[in-house]
């Protein structure tokens, strides 16, 4: 049961609010009190409240980047402001997104509007705020490369301020909003898309998937299509079945190390990483250590593809991290690699 929440004009109050439909992955706990905004411009009077200013504060999009370990002692901050704007430019235009808005409405409109770049990025749940946080990314693309500026309440010092890409500092799943976290709230992003541009084809499986579809002269469209076929078949759907999208990073080795990876198992995909390292597949890694479709009780991991922690049905907080702690000690006593969640753990 929820309780009713409160209008107070431009956002509402929950107290004790139930957080089952507000986490992909369908964790039943409570928060003490849930903040949805839907106006941006009253953060500061959200965050002054008395029952809020100076607690925990846990920002929430659409939850499907997220596990929750247990009840939230926290005000959760849902920011559900919504408003696409553009600003024509040379060959390019500026496209300013609500933080609140979902991220694969967003992907759509822009192919509507023929602008290239997000094709592979299609599919991905969450919102359009949460998608600098983790630095997005799927066949071969990483949404840093399209980000103009990010604005956002910076709790630090009290206002709204703009990052321009530089200062928002972005790697693999990673950007300054994980490093800081819980400095700054997400309330806008300003992408910069190409209206034209090479396309990324080089990631396993596009290629080949292009070429089931019967493609000749590839668009940004065909990219598209072939991205939601190869995420349909390898990727459970949340719609059907509570995960977060692949709950482990890749682990990144140094070089030394990834050349006794390979030497020892020959089969190890891996891919060069910034400064000489590697990233290796925590998909194979999981599924070597015989983890894919493994499960006890109702957590477990998919047997789609090993890297997806799945709820499938009423497993708890508690007992879908026990899982993760159980695939971590399971590939580290097999390959000596300790794996990292991917997820927002809370
Ligand atoms: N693999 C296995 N067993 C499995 C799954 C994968 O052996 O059960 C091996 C296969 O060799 C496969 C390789 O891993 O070819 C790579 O698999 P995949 O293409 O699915 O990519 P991934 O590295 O497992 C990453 C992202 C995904 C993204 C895909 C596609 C991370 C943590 N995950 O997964 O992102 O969709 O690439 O680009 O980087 C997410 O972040 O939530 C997410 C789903």
């Amino acid at each position: 049961m929820n309780n009713e929440p409160v209008d107070m004009g431009g956002f509402q109050l929950t107290s004790d609010a139930a957080m089952g439909r507000r986490n992909t992955l369908r964790v039943d706990a409570r928060a003490r009190l849930l903040a949805e905004v839907h106006d941006v411009t009253r953060l500061p009077e959200v965050l002054a409240y008395p029952a809020i200013a100076g607690g925990k504060v846990l920002v929430l999009g659409e939850g499907s980047n997220l596990l929750i370990r247990g009840d939230i002692d926290a005000t959760v901050l849902a920011i559900a402001n919504r408003g696409v704007e553009t600003f024509q430019r040379d060959d390019h235009v500026l496209v300013r997104v609500a933080a609140g808005e979902r991220w694969d409405d967003f992907v759509r409109w822009s192919l509507g509007q023929g602008l290239a770049g997000l094709e592979n990025l299609i599919l991905i749940p969450g919102t359009v705020g949460a998608s600098p946080i983790q630095n997005i990314g799927a066949y071969g693309v990483e949404v840093a490369e399209f980000i103009d500026t990010v604005e956002a309440w910076d709790t630090q010092q009290a206002e709204f301020v703009i990052l321009d890409k530089a200062a928002c500092a972005f790697s693999y799943r990673h950007s300054t909003f994980k490093q800081q976290a819980g400095r700054w709230i997400v309330v806008a992003v300003t992408f910069r898309l190409p209206r034209e541009r090479p396309l990324s084809l080089d990631y396993a499986g596009i290629a080949e998937e292009m070429e089931a579809m019967g493609v000749q002269r590839p668009t940004p469209y065909h990219v598209a299509e072939a991205v939601i076929r190869l995420r349909s078949r390898k990727l459970p759907d949340p719609a059907v079945i509570g995960n977060a999208g692949s709950f482990f990073k890749n682990p990144i080795v140094g070089a030394v190390q990834a050349d006794a990876m390979a030497l020892a198992h020959p089969g190890l995909p891996a891919w060069p990483h910034a400064g000489g390292t590697a990233k290796l597949s925590a998909g194979w890694l999981i599924e070597a250590a015989g983890f894919k479709g493994a499960r006890d009780g109702d957590a477990g991991m998919s047997n789609r593809h090993a890297l997806v922690l799945v709820n499938h049905g009423k497993a708890t907080g508690p007992q879908l991290w026990a899982f993760a702690q159980k695939v971590i000690a399971g590939v580290e006593a097999m390959f000596g690699i300790t794996l990292e969640p991917e997820p927002q753990v809370v």
